[in-house]
Parts: structure tokens; sequence; C-alpha cells
């Protein structure tokens, strides 16, 4: 069995670099953090003296909340800035900022444009950086998903997940990376304009070794039969230019009560948030029996702490 130890000082930036066990880990670490919650067990001096800084590049409400009540709870101190408040605003780079932070901090949180600067950061900084989304991926998100489908479903192994909308962004790319370590059938259901056709030739020695299984369509009636529906914005942030047209094209992939029932009934509805009710999703679905949207974001909170407690002691 791993132990915290192992994770110590590793950056958390794709969950590529965790192996399956980790990934395992982390999930039952985050259970045992929600339970411990649910028993009145919330605040710890386990980080005590330690201090996360987080830089984010975009707006965020779950990741920046649960991030920071995380650590919190866990003790630490935290500083939260957006590039503009940093010198990074006026042309200091990310090297140098992270040479110069990681004299003080003890970990860093950042959520980026280019997943190039998440690289850039770790290689510069000694204490570890925690991808808060980037273009590419989304590890703490894909986190709290595994933890919501292993709480559903009860358990974590065999599950068919379909992602239906944008299947090249942050939010598919990470489900599709913790699915091969996982084991599971992940089906990519999107516009072939967008099928992650690159990104998945990195997931080629995991689906390998677990047996997991992509599989990429542009057809909805592919959804049939799966334990989850997921789906996610159309128009991601620093996709704004492109508005129009992904509206137009991803509009055949709503996620609406009659994709729901080609899917089926023992199908929960899966969204990272923040939603654009009326575009990927409708109100009946978000708000219906089958949505576990909110123990989903729930979620952020109790991988967090897993996630936190893991790199830092
Ligand atoms: N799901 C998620 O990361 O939400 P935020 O953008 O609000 O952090
Ligand atoms: N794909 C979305 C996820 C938001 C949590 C975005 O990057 O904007």
């Amino acid at each position: 069995m791993t132990n915290v130890k192992a994770l110590r000082g590793r950056d958390f930036i794709t969950l590529m670099d965790y192996t399956t066990e980790e990934v395992k880990y982390l999930l039952g670490l985050s259970r045992d953090f929600k339970s411990r919650y649910y028993q009145g067990d919330r605040y710890s001096d386990a980080l005590r003296g330690r201090t996360l800084l987080m830089i984010f590049e975009k707006p965020s409400t779950r990741t920046r909340v649960s991030l920071d009540v995380a650590a919190t709870q866990l003790g630490m101190h935290v500083i939260y800035s957006n590039p503009q408040e940093l010198q990074l605003g006026r042309g200091e780079t990310i090297a140098d900022t992270a040479r110069v932070v990681d004299r003080f901090v003890d970990a860093i949180a950042a959520r980026v444009y280019k997943h190039e600067s998440l690289v850039e950061m770790a290689r510069y900084a000694v204490a570890p950086v925690i991808n808060a989304l980037s273009d590419q991926e989304h590890p703490l998100q894909a986190l709290a998903d595994a933890l919501t489908l292993w709480e559903v479903k009860g358990r974590l192994d065999g599950l068919r997940v379909a992602f239906v909308g944008d299947g090249d962004n942050n939010i598919a790319h990470s489900l599709m990376v913790i699915g091969a370590k996982l084991g599971w059938e992940v089906r990519i259901i999107s516009p072939r304009k967008y099928w992650p056709t690159k990104f998945m030739e990195s997931l080629t020695e995991d689906l390998r070794r677990t047996g997991a299984n992509i599989i990429i369509s542009d057809n909805t009636e592919d959804a049939r039969g799966v334990d989850a529906v997921y789906t996610d914005v159309w128009v991601s942030m620093g996709m704004e230019a492109e508005a129009e047209e992904r509206r137009k094209i991803f509009r055949p992939y709503q996620v609406n009560s009659e994709l729901m029932r080609v899917a089926g009934p023992q199908a929960i509805f899966m969204h990272c948030l923040p939603a654009h009710r009326g575009e990927e999703v409708t109100d009946d679905v978000i708000d219906g029996p089958q949505s576990v949207v909110w123990d989903q974001a729930e979620n952020r909170l109790h991988t967090s702490k897993a996630v936190l407690i893991s790199l830092l002691t």
C-alpha cells in the first residue's frame, strides 16, 4: 500500500504522474476526510505553520474556495493572488517568480491558461506545484469526480462514463486520465472536430496496463447503458473568441431528458460546474433526480485535503 511519504514533495500537475495505487490512496484518504468531516472532526493542526500560495490567472469559485478551506482546516495560512497583483503581471518571469516564492511558501496552487506555465513553475520551485486547472487538465476535479462515482456506485472498478460535449477540454482530458488509471470505460461523445485524438496518445501505456477503454464517438446514442453522463461547458475559459461557433457545433450534444433517457435510469448526471444552463445541460437534468453535481462539488473539499496532506507531510 502506498503511504503518504511516497507522495511527499511531489507536484500535482497531472494524474498521469501518479500510479493507480497512488490515485486509489488519495481517494481512500479523501473518503476518510469526508467521514471525519461529518463526525464533526473538521479542523486539525496537521499543516500548521505552512503556507499555500494560490496564483489564479482565471476566475474560480469551487477550486479557489475548496482549496482555501481545505488548507485552513488543516491549519495552513493561505495567500491568494492573481498575476496582476504580482510582478508577474508586469513581466517578471514565471521562473523568477517561482524561485522567489519557493523561499517563502510550502506549496503553490496555480490556475493557468497554458499548461506549460505549470511545468515551468514546477521546474523552478522545490515546493509542490498543484494544478488548479490548466487548458489541458484539471486533476483536482478528476479526483472529486472519482470519489463521487465511488460513493454513488459503490465501486471504483469497471465504471462506464460518457463525457458528452467538448471532448478535447481539460475536464474531458482529466476524466480520461483517471479512467485510464482506474480501468474504466470512458466514452467521449463529441463532434469530430473536438475529438481528443492527440491527448489519447499519452494514455496508451495506462490503457494497456489497466485494461481501461476509451471510446470516441460522435453519436449520442453511445451514452446508452453508462453509469454516468458527464458534461462541461462548451466554451471553456480562454475560448471566448470561438463562442459562437462552439454553441452551434455542440448544440446536438446538449444533455437533456432525451439524452438521459437514452443513457438509462441507472445513469447519474455529473458536471464539474459552473454550468451554462440551457446550453450543455437543461434545468430538468441538472436539478433532476439523477444529478449528483452538488455532492461532486462538495467532494472538491475532501479531495483537496487529501492532496495537501499527502504532498506536505
Ligand atoms: N469545477 C471548477 O473547477 O470550478 P471553478 O472554476 O469554480 O473552480
Ligand atoms: N472546461 C472549463 C472547466 C471549468 C471548471 C473551463 O476550463 O473553463
